[in-house]
């Protein structure tokens, strides 16, 4: 009998998504870690860090080629980013890091990305992009404090596949695109 936990035909919950590189993945991490002394709540796993550029939610396996066809399209140049502002969500009790001045490149691979998966009949998110780190979690956030850039040279992004486990969620590559 197929173990329905590795049946090939189980929908995964995806999302297309900048990785960072180690050295920026620890930056990251310290500012999750300062942020966390301003404003407490839940730091997130430095292994999860990362900017999301497109949520498919729960997706049939047999759409996996259609979304690596979408991504294949994408003809954005590489580009650096500078997370420089701390942000807070409070609908969510989201706190996170942001860049203040994301460059054109950035938006374009976001907004390609989504109308090549609208094209293809995948549910967009209609809310303008909003490129940030989530650090924080069922956090109460506070002031604003003025912190340290993280500098992200953005080569590359990644399809994600995300398991709820109980400490939190997990998330595996599923495949990388090089940016030219
Ligand atoms: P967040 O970091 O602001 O929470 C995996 O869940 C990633 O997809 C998270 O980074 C999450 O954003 C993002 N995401 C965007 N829309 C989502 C949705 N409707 N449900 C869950 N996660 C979503």
């Amino acid at each position: 009998m197929t173990d329905p936990a590795t049946n090939d035909d189980t929908p995964q919950r995806l999302f297309f998504a900048l990785w960072p590189d180690d050295t920026t993945r620890d930056a990251l991490n310290r500012t999750g870690k300062w942020l966390h002394q301003h404003w407490g709540g839940r730091r997130m796993r430095a292994d999860t860090l990362h900017i999301t550029l497109a949520f498919l939610g729960s997706t049939p396996a047999d759409q996996l080629e259609v979304l690596f066809a979408c991504a294949d399209a994408i003809q954005t140049d590489a580009f650096e980013l500078i997370l420089d502002q701390a942000g807070y969500w409070r609908h969510n009790r989201i706190g996170w890091l942001g860049a203040s001045q994301a460059p054109p490149q950035h938006f374009e691979l976001a907004s390609a990305l989504n109308a090549a998966l609208q094209a293809a009949g995948f549910p967009v998110d209609a809310r303008p992009h909003v490129p940030h780190v989530t650090l924080l979690r069922n956090t109460a956030g506070g002031e604003l404090p003025a912190c340290e850039p993280v500098r992200w040279p953005v080569r590359d992004f990644v399809l994600v596949a995300s398991r709820t486990e109980k400490d939190g969620a997990h998330y595996e590559v599923i495949r990388r695109w090089t940016l030219t």
